[in-house]
């Protein structure tokens, strides 16, 4: 009997605990994770911004990935694009929940994806699906130097029902792989120089001013549109390794390139993750 107790018994310091008393659950869960992949560079391609002008933004940057790839080791994930907004105002139209919504459009994210891995394929990079990044990123990656997969979050029916678009995005996609992985860094390319004060494009474009350098908490106080799902700022403030973002343009030659070699180059943008 006492053996047949001593066998059940797991000890283990949450066991006996709530997991909602954050005191009681810090001297386990307070500890910094580790870095899976920390050599690894995670990239957002824009889907509007890069991916929808066809072949005349679509070819300098895979040339530029392709002059990257000896350098760096890269997950390059793409964002949605025009046909999504296209879907979504259909789905609305018909009723369609958030839950139905989100992975239509992340199916978007993934055919920009596979645009963008058939174009670096004769460098031995691939498209990889969601279940492939979550299991055998380390395995492709020590097969080869990139590959490509669609940002959006994989929250699908679990997406949060607050909004009618679902609010987890390509841009919240890509910060929270980067940061679960423990990534050297995130860039997010665009087709303006950075984060603004204002839209750049919109009508109050001309008194728009570049942030060369800001945090997630002073976008939070700013209002009006910014060049990425507002949810990646709540995604930040909770970020346990990556420190800043880098949003760059990239119908600009060059600019990618810089920022992976760690120059100042578009808007830098400070997370809550500290460096231990
Ligand atoms: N505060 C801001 N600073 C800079 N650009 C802004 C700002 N607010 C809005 N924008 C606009 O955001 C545009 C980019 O759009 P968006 O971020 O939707 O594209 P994308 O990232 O390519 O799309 P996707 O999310 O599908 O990948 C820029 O061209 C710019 O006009
Ligand atoms: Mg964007």
């Amino acid at each position: 009997m006492t053996d047949t107790n001593h066998i059940k018994h797991v000890a283990s310091p949450l066991a006996r605990q709530t997991l909602l008393d954050s005191n009681l659950t810090r001297p386990v869960a307070g500890k910094r994770p580790i870095r899976i992949l920390p050599w690894l560079q995670v990239i957002k391609i824009g889907g509007r911004s890069i991916m929808d002008r066809g072949a005349e933004a679509i070819v300098p940057i895979v040339d530029e990935l392709r002059k990257l790839l000896p350098e760096h080791r890269m997950l390059i994930m793409t964002g949605a694009g025009i046909r999504a907004r296209h879907l979504y105002s259909v789905a609305l139209d018909l009723g369609l929940p958030v839950g139905s919504l989100a992975p239509l459009a992340a199916s978007e994210a993934g055919q920009n994806g596979h645009i963008l891995g058939t174009l670096l394929a004769p460098e031995g990079v691939s498209y990889i699906e969601k279940p492939t990044v979550a299991d055998q990123l380390a395995l492709h990656l020590s097969a080869t130097r990139a590959v490509v997969a669609s940002a959006f979050p994989p929250y699908h029916h679990h997406e949060f029902p607050g909004a009618r678009i679902p609010p987890h995005r390509a841009d919240t996609g890509a910060f929270l792989v980067a940061d679960a992985l423990g990534a050297a860094g995130l860039t997010i390319v665009e087709d303006v120089d950075g984060v603004y004060t204002a839209d750049p494009n919109g009508p109050d474009g001309a008194k728009a001013q570049l942030l060369k350098e800001t945090s997630f908490a002073e976008l939070a106080k700013q209002p009006g549109t910014l060049p990425f799902d507002r949810a990646l700022l709540e995604v930040m403030a909770t970020a346990r390794h990556i420190e800043r973002v880098q949003v760059v343009n990239g119908l600009k030659a060059g600019n990618l390139t810089a920022a992976l070699r760690g120059e100042h180059v578009g808007t830098l943008i400070h997370t809550a993750a500290r460096q231990s």
